[in-house]
C-alpha cells in the first residue's frame, strides 16, 4: 500500500512534479510546490474542469474573487461559529491531534492521556492594513464558494440570467488543518474547482442527482477506472451545517477511499444568511411565472490538487517492453503535462529543422516537450514515466515521405502519418 505511495511521491520529486516547498531550508511544514510538470499538470486539470463546467455549458459562467475577505462574510455563512474541528492535546508528548482522525491513542508516542476535544476554528485570520487590532481582521477564505454567494445579484443582474444557471471559480483556499498529511490529498493551502448552481427550490432535488451522476462520469471521461471510484451519500448526522443532502466522489487512495469532491444541496442557506446579514433583497423574480423567490444552490465543490494527485495514484505502472522493465503514468491526453514529445532521431541539423518546425506548430494548440538527447528509446522511457501520451519522430525518412512515426504511449504501438495529419491526429486522440 504505502510501496505505491512512496513511488509516486519519489517520482513527483524525481520528475519535478511536486516538491516539498523551502525544501533547502528542510522543508516548511507540510507546504508544496509545483514543479514544471506539477504546474502543467494541474493547469491540465483544472482546464478540464473549466472547459466541462464552464466553456461547454451556455448555463454556467464563472468568476474570480478576492481570497482576502471580509469577516462580515464568514460571519454570516456560519463559518466563523462552525467551521471547526475538534483538537485534542496528547498530555504525555504535548502533540496536537484531530479527534477524529485517531482512535483514542496519540500515534505519536502511544499514550492514550488525551484532553477533551475542543472546537479549533481552521480559517487563518490576518490583518489588512498597517493596524493589527480587530477593525483590521480578514479571513483567507477557506472556500471557492462564498464569492458566488456574495456576488449572486451582481452576476445575476450583469448578465440577466435566469435560474437554473451556475456560477463557477476556480482558485486556492486556505484551511489550517491540524493534521495535514498523506502528501497533498490534505494541505493548509490547495486549489478548489466549486461551481455553485442556482435552482427553483422545488427543482433542487432533480439537479442533485444530475450534478452528482455528471461529476462521476466526469472523472470516468478523465481515465479513473470503475473499481478506483465511487459515490457515497452522507449520512443525516454528517451533513455539514449547510447541506441537506451530500453524496461525495470517492477514489480509492492507497489506504482507503477518501472524498474528491462533494455534491452538496446548499438549499437557500448560503443567500437567506447573506440576505439576513447584508440586507440586500437577494430574492429572484421569475417575470414569466411571477414568482418571487430566493434560490437553491446545488454545488459540485471539486479539490484540484487532490484530483490531481488521484490521477497519479491511478496512472502510476509498472510493465516490461521487449524484456526491459518501464515505469509509466497512464495519464488521460487531457491531463498529461505534455500531450506530445517531439524527438528528432539524431542531432543532425536536416532533422532537428523539421522537429523544431513540427514542435512550434504543435505547441500552438498543445503542451509539447522536445527532446534530441541520448538513445530513442531511454527518450521513450523518459516521456513514459511523465505519461506523455504521445512521441513524434522524425527520422531520415521523414525527409523523403514527409511522414513521422507516432508512438503510443500504453501499448508502444508505433504508426506512420504524414505531418500534414499530425494536428488531426493528435487533437482527435485527446478528445477520445
Ligand atoms: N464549498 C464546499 C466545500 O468547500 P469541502 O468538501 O470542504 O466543500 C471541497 O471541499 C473539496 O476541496 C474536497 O472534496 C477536496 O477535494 C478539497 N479539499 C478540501 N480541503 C482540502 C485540503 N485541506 N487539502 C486539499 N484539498 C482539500
Amino acid at each position: 500500500v504505502s510501496d505505491l505511495m512512496d513511488k509516486v511521491v519519489s517520482l513527483c520529486k524525481r520528475r519535478g512534479f511536486i516538491f516539498p516547498s523551502a525544501e533547502i531550508y528542510g522543508g516548511f511544514r507540510s507546504t508544496y510546490d509545483y514543479g514544471p510538470l506539477g504546474s502543467l499538470m494541474l493547469q491540465k486539470v483544472k482546464g478540464a474542469w473549466w472547459m466541462d463546467m464552464v466553456q461547454k455549458r451556455r448555463d454556467v459562467v464563472p468568476i474570480d474573487a478576492a481570497i482576502l475577505s471580509s469577516p462580515k462574510i464568514w460571519e454570516a455563512s456560519g463559518h466563523l461559529a462552525n467551521f471547526t474541528d475538534p483538537l485534542v492535546d496528547c498530555r504525555n508528548c504535548k502533540e496536537r491531534w484531530r479527534a477524529d482522525h485517531i482512535d483514542g491513542v496519540c500515534p505519536k508516542c502511544g499514550s492514550s492521556d488525551l484532553t477533551d476535544a475542543r472546537a479549533f476554528n481552521m480559517m487563518f485570520k490576518t490583518f489588512v492594513g498597517p493596524v493589527e487590532d480587530a477593525a483590521a481582521v480578514a479571513y483567507l477564505r477557506p472556500e471557492t464558494a462564498q464569492g458566488m454567494f456574495v456576488n449572486f445579484k451582481l452576476v445575476q443582474q450583469s448578465l440577466s440570467l435566469k435560474p437554473p444557471f451556475g456560477i463557477a471559480q476556480v482558485g486556492k483556499s486556505f484551511r489550517n488543518e491540524i493534521t495535514p498529511g498523506n502528501f497533498v490529498f490534505r494541505t493548509r493551502e490547495f486549489e478548489q474547482m466549486e461551481m455553485e448552481y442556482f435552482v427553483h427550490p422545488g427543482e433542487a432535488v432533480k439537479w442533485h442527482e444530475y450534478w452528482y451522476g455528471e461529476r462521476y462520469n466526469w472523472y470516468l471521461s478523465l481515465g479513473i477506472p470503475k473499481e478506483m471510484i465511487r459515490l457515497r451519500h452522507h449520512d443525516k448526522e454528517e451533513l455539514s451545517h449547510y447541506s441537506a443532502g451530500t453524496v461525495d466522489v470517492e477514489f480509492l487512495f492507497p489506504w482507503g477511499w477518501g472524498e474528491l469532491e462533494g455534491i452538496a444541496n446548499r438549499t437557500d442557506y448560503d443567500l437567506r444568511a447573506h440576505m439576513n446579514a447584508s440586507g440586500e433583497d437577494l430574492t429572484y423574480f421569475d417575470q414569466t411565472s411571477g414568482e418571487r423567490y430566493l434560490p437553491y444552490v446545488i454545488e459540485p465543490a471539486a479539490g484540484a490538487t487532490r484530483t490531481m494527485m488521484a490521477f497519479l495514484i491511478a496512472g502510476y505502472s509498472e510493465d516490461e517492453v521487449a524484456g526491459e522493465k518501464r515505469t509509466l503514468l497512464r495519464l488521460h491526453p487531457r491531463v498529461a503535462p505534455y500531450t506530445v514529445c517531439v524527438l528528432p532521431l539524431s542531432k543532425k541539423p536536416e532533422l532537428k529543422e523539421v522537429a523544431e518546425r513540427i514542435y512550434g506548430e504543435l505547441s500552438e494548440s498543445f503542451s509539447v516537450a522536445y527532446d534530441d538527447t541520448q538513445s530513442i528509446g531511454k527518450r521513450y522511457r523518459r516521456q513514459d514515466e511523465i505519461g506523455t501520451p504521445f512521441c513524434v519522430t522524425v527520422d531520415f525518412d521523414t525527409l523523403t515521405d514527409g511522414a513521422v512515426t507516432v508512438r503510443d504511449r500504453d501499448s508502444t504501438q508505433q504508426i506512420r502519418i504524414p505531418i500534414s495529419e499530425l494536428y488531426d491526429h493528435i487533437s482527435l486522440r485527446v478528445r477520445t
